[in-house]
């Protein structure tokens, strides 16, 4: 069985390691929450290109067969880098406006992502190779992080700060949204009570777990998925530059992955350079 780093700024990657453990529950994980210097949003290209780059290292140096950047900021500024000091597979995510340009009836779709996202090179670039035809309605996210890290996505004020910005959004009738940052399959439940039930919203993480299977499979083509021998289910290690028994509480509360199932332990993230 393979080890699979997870890494994010905070949270938000606890959305795609749920899918993770849906898809490959066989494995072992670290998750890697750098919630002390989260948001990574509103920070420098180069901060956090620097910093996303040493938190990778770290878990490459912990063992890890393959690492899935969790993050579409650090995606966005660091993954280059990344590939190039680390050599083993490097799985990114990406705001999935090309899905929804796909699926969007009326062709107008709002991206909500955080700002240094949408100002990369990386997003503008995949935005240019889409029809001209879909119009996208791009929002940065401001302030949506820190509450949620805090286990506020359902509060009062998370919902007045996310009306204000689906705002924009809505006003130019935009059918589909796309939730362009990990942190927000977690504002699920919000968006659906202030917008209803027919938008559509488009998180990549299962297309990104997919991306992941395919990179281990090429490691090692010739091991079963899943084998009686084998255990059913690998170990979690929550790692937090912050507080990492919060770290494992919020993943608890937030994932529908039930994690009796595996064995789980916690560390303090100390530096790293
Ligand atoms: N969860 C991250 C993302 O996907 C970053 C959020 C932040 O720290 O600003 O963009």
């Amino acid at each position: 069985m393979s080890l699979i780093g997870v890494f994010d700024s905070g949270v938000g990657g606890l959305s795609i390691l749920d899918e993770a453990l849906r898809q490959l529950p066989q494995h072992d994980y670290i998750y890697l929450a750098d919630s002390a210097n989260a948001p990574y949003g509103e920070r420098s290209p180069e901060w956090i290109a620097q910093r996303s780059l040493s938190l990778c290292k770290y878990l490459a140096q912990a063992g890890c067969d393959a690492i899935v950047v969790a993050c579409n900021t650090a995606t966005a500024q660091a993954i280059k880098d990344i590939r190039a000091a680390i050599a083993i597979p490097i799985v990114g995510v990406e705001p999935g406006i090309k899905p929804a340009a796909m699926q969007s009836a009326n062709g107008i779709v709002g991206v909500l992502a955080t700002e240094a996202t949408l100002k990369s090179d990386k997003f503008n670039a995949l935005l240019s190779t889409l029809p001209v035809d879909c119009q996208f309605i791009k929002q940065a996210g401001a302030g949506l992080v820190p509450l949620i890290e805090a286990g506020k996505a359902n509060d009062g004020e998370t919902l007045e700060l996310l009306a204000k910005h689906l705002e924009p959004i809505q006003i130019a009738g935009s059918d589909t949204i796309v939730l362009g940052c990990t942190h927000y399959p977690f504002l699920r439940k919000a968006i659906r009570k202030l917008l209803g039930d027919k938008i559509t919203l488009i998180d990549t993480s299962e297309a990104v777990v997919k991306q992941l299977k395919r990179q281990l499979e090429s490691l090692a083509p010739h091991q079963p998925s899943i084998s009686a021998d084998l255990p059913q289910f690998g170990s979690v290690h929550f790692v937090s530059s912050k507080d990492e028994h919060a770290l494992l509480r919020m993943a608890q509360d937030l994932m529908h992955t039930d994690l009796k199932n595996h064995r789980v332990s916690t560390t303090q993230l100390g530096s790293v350079s």
